[in-house]
């Protein structure tokens, strides 16, 4: 469904002299139709970056992206909405992914706005039909960001995304910043919905508990580069990476 094919990012540093740097080597990775793609590694390793590329909101410097037969970064601009319609994200910060001066209703009709096409009758019974599904009361809508928890925040932005009736979801560390007991709960609906709706998901984290849980397999990511990929058990029980190794071990050894 998805493949990214040798993408790389660079940045400029240096205030005098200019240097150059990638932030994401020469990386690629496929996801199958109705898998969980689990994306690890240490903060600062490129896990945004990649995955950033790989829905069509960053054009890589080099390499080129493939969704459902389409080269992403050359459709044409019908063809792109159309893709940008089928992926969604959702964003590491959930206090940032909602507008606080709107209310949240407001920031749910966004997509109606930005995809008219989407609306398919009546906009409140499809509003409702995704508050049902992330578990949550409709009610909640007339409300500002601020009136809310941080859990709620991330159920109505996945709400949102469900709206576009995407095929394709990346998770970016969804669920870091809130408790266990609602990050637990999140998970699992993220798994409910996957099934009902036979989603696709890049899932990042760098939990790898977490990410083992949720993930068919799973990449590790250093230094911009993907050093190792295979099932959640191989990567637990048979590491080959040196990094990969640490990780399991810090993972091992840690109270829990
Ligand atoms: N637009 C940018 N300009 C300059 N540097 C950037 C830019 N975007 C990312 N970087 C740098 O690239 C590196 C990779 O960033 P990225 O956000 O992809 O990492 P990450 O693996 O998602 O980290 P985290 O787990 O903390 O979210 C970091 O060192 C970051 O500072
Ligand atoms: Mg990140």
């Amino acid at each position: 469904m998805l493949q990214v094919h040798n993408v790389s990012k660079y940045i400029e540093y240096g205030l005098v002299r200019k240097r150059k740097k990638a932030i994401v080597n020469n990386t690629s990775f496929s996801i199958q139709a109705g898998e969980t793609f689990g994306l690890i590694g240490e903060s600062g390793s490129g896990k945004t970056t990649l995955s950033r590329m790989a829905i069509g909101l960053l054009r890589p410097d080099e390499g080129a992206v493939e969704f459902a037969g389409y080269d992403l970064y050359s459709a044409s601009r019908g063809d792109s909405k159309l893709l940008r319609q089928k992926m969604q994200m959702i964003f590491q910060h959930p206090d940032t992914a909602c507008n606080p001066r709107k209310t949240l209703l407001q920031s749910i009709m966004e997509p109606f706005v930005l995809h008219p096409t989407l609306r398919k009758g009546d906009d409140h019974e499809q509003i409702e039909e995704v508050m049902n599904m992330v578990g949550l009361q409709p009610e909640l809508l007339r409300r500002y960001p601020y009136q809310v928890s941080g859990g709620q925040i991330q159920r109505i932005v996945l709400a949102r995304a469900l709206l576009m009736n995407p095929e394709f979801i990346v998770l970016d560390e969804p669920t870091s910043m809130l408790d266990v007991s609602v990050q637990a709960q999140i998970l699992r609906l993220l798994k409910h919905i996957q099934k009902q709706r036979k989603m696709t998901y890049l899932f990042i984290s760098h939990d790898l508990d977490v990410v083992n849980w949720m993930s068919d397999r799973v990449a590790v990511m250093k230094d911009g580069e993907i050093v190792e990929t295979g099932t959640s058990n191989k990567i637990m029980k048979h590491p080959t990476h040196p990094y990969t190794q640490k990780l399991v071990q810090a993972f091992l050894y840690t109270d829990r």
